[in-house]
């Protein structure tokens, strides 16, 4: 029996990256999904791949209008929600006296409050209609300690395990489960964003940062999308319902806790 049968996702940032491989992977175990994103023409496109059991909705986690108009084209299009992957996130970096003010709000706006209001717009919907819901937020190996040139991402991804823990708590008296997923390095083009910084700030050749990191991952390479789908799948289904407010490393043993 497929794991997920019957049961509504809303994904964010789901258009492409590890957000697209969940959206495929519940998929495949039974589930409906709507790939929310701001990129939304991208997101259609991954919905047409998809097939007939995604759709494509248009969301800007920074919004507070556009996260509830989010939630109810989802509800009004699958029903209702039993799912929510906060995974939207962007990346920033610069050494400490070169952080910017206004990335450094854009990249908390982004990170951490769009996960807070977004599963708090989520989590409204599913105690209203009683559903015993599962939510999953995106953490990083970056949460569970600082770099020295990636403060400020380091810190929306510390956030957002804090965040997991106290929502984690809260929401289990309604039965819902909040847990995170904490990744370490995924190819993709998330991590060309990211070499393309360490390109700038270390003087390194493009593609010379993605084969360090993938070469110091004790598994011997980086991740891929793929790698992450099995602990989300697992999250949401019904053997995960005695775990609560975790967040598991998935990242082929860069960290230990
Ligand atoms: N790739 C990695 O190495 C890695 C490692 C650890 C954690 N993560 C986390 O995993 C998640 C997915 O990462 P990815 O590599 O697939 O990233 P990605 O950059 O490929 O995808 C992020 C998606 O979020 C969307 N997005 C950006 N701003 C948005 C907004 N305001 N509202 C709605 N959508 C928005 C983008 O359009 C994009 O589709 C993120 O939370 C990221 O921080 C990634």
């Amino acid at each position: 029996m497929r794991r997920l049968g019957g049961k509504s996702a809303l994904i964010t940032g789901a258009a492409r990256g590890i957000g697209r491989a969940f959206a495929e992977a519940y998929v495949r175990e039974g589930a409906r999904v709507a790939i929310a994103d701001i990129d939304i023409a991208r997101a259609r496109e991954t919905a047409a791949e998809i097939g007939d059991a995604a759709i494509a909705v248009e969301l800007d986690v920074t919004r507070q209008d556009s996260i509830d108009a989010a939630v109810a084209e989802t509800v009004a299009a699958l029903g209702q929600i039993d799912i929510l992957i906060n995974n939207a996130a962007i990346f920033t970096a610069a050494p400490i006296v070169e952080i910017d003010r206004a990335d450094y709000a854009r990249t908390f706006d982004i990170n951490v409050a769009g996960t807070l209001f977004t599963l708090q717009a989520v989590a409204r919907h599913m105690i209203e209609r009683g559903i015993k819901g599962r939510i999953i937020n995106m953490a990083s190996q970056a949460g569970r300690r600082g770099e020295p040139l990636v403060a400020v991402y380091c810190a929306t991804k510390a956030a957002v395990i804090s965040l997991t823990q106290s929502a984690g708590l809260n929401l289990i008296a309604h039965g819902i489960n909040v847990n995170a997923i904490a990744p370490g390095v995924v190819d993709g083009e998330h991590w060309d964003g990211v070499d393309a910084f360490f390109a700038k700030y270390e003087g390194k050749a493009p593609g010379q940062k993605k084969r360090e990191v993938g070469e110091a991952v004790p598994y011997g390479r980086m991740g891929r999308a793929e790698d992450l789908t099995g602990m989300a799948v697992f999250l949401a289904s019904d053997e995960a319902e005695y775990i609560v407010a975790q967040c598991y490393n998935v990242d082929g043993g860069q960290w230990m806790s």
